[in-house]
């Protein structure tokens, strides 16, 4: 058994999945989670050169069975989790543009596998971390949730309820006494294999052309940013402000733990509709 704390990535085999395994693997323990054997193993041996340590389990994100299995092996290799990411999220080509106008498949497939997935994560890892004294639930969000996303609405309603799960099930997860936080995120624009793909397909083009122009004039987030967010999060220092949902190249985690009284009594980064009041039930 490794002696640091164990984190799993889900859909860690490309993208921002891979990139945050490496970029945890030198004070964590990587465990990479994703359907693709090979693609895993050499995620695993890439980080083992560059002096990192991870390991790797398969599941498919949209079987819960699997996962819950895999959650097992997890344990039974390692030991305990620390902390599980739940990265998993497409942007399929076929979910673009005019919602009247994409096939209802479609559309319920890409809302599926950004937010079926999350709740399918978030249960295999509160299940495990319930035997545990600690635990950390992080589940990526994006475009769609802090503003509209027009030609985006399955990603968006799908990222839009991702955040509004975790903010739920930290209060569930309070309500039953469990030291398991959850938090969710918003890792900024990143450029990755599907990104790139992304800017310059039809439908990028017609539909987001802002992502183009920011790709190629403009200012991308970077992972160091997400990475350094996520040791902020599941370093305990943050605890007051689970349930929350940050933007990683704010790079503001540090100001809202210092003022987390603010943020909590603002009901800052949660999603609210503002001007309705709540009515209090007994
Ligand atoms: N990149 C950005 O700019 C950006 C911005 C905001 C939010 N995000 C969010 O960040 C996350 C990662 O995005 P990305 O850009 O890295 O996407 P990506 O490059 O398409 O990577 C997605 C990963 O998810 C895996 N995956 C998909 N379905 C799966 C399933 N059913 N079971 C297991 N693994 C599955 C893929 O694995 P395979 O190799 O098996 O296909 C791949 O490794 C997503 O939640 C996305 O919404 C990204």
């Amino acid at each position: 058994m490794n002696k640091k704390k164990n984190i799993v990535i889900t859909g860690a085999t490309g993208g921002v999945g891979s990139m945050m395994a490496k970029g945890l693997s030198k004070d964590f323990h990587s465990i990479c989670l994703g359907r693709n054997k090979e693609k895993l193993e050499a995620l695993v041996k890439d980080i083992q050169t560059e002096g990192g340590t991870a390991s790797y389990e398969t599941a498919d994100m949209s079987k819960a069975e699997e996962v819950a299995e895999a959650g097992d092996r997890i344990v039974s290799s390692v030991g305990a989790i620390h902390a599980w990411i739940n990265n998993v999220g497409v942007n399929n080509h076929n979910a673009i543009g005019p919602t009247w106008e994409l096939e209802p498949e479609n559309w319920w497939t890409e809302v599926a596998l950004n937010l079926n997935t999350a709740f399918i994560g978030t249960r295999t890892a509160i299940n495990v971390m319930k035997q545990q004294s600690k635990g950390y639930i992080i589940n990526l969000g994006g475009g769609g949730v802090q503003d509209p996303k027009p030609y985006g609405s399955a990603y968006g309603a799908a990222k839009s309820g991702v955040v509004k799960f975790s903010e739920t099930v930290n209060i569930e997860l309070e309500k039953e006494g469990l030291a398991i936080k959850v938090f969710a995120f918003n890792p900024g624009f990143i450029r990755n294999e599907r990104t790139e793909v992304l800017v310059e397909s039809k439908v990028g083009r017609k539909y987001m052309p802002y992502l183009e122009e920011t790709m190629k004039h403009g200012a991308m987030s970077k992972i160091e940013d997400t990475n350094n967010l996520i040791k902020t999060l599941i370093s305990g220092k943050a605890d007051a402000l689970a349930g929350k949902y940050f933007q990683a190249d704010d790079k503001n985690i540090e100001e809202a733990i210092e003022n987390s009284d603010v943020f909590i009594s603002e009901r800052r980064n949660v999603l609210r509709v503002r001007n309705i009041e709540t009515r209090k039930r007994l």
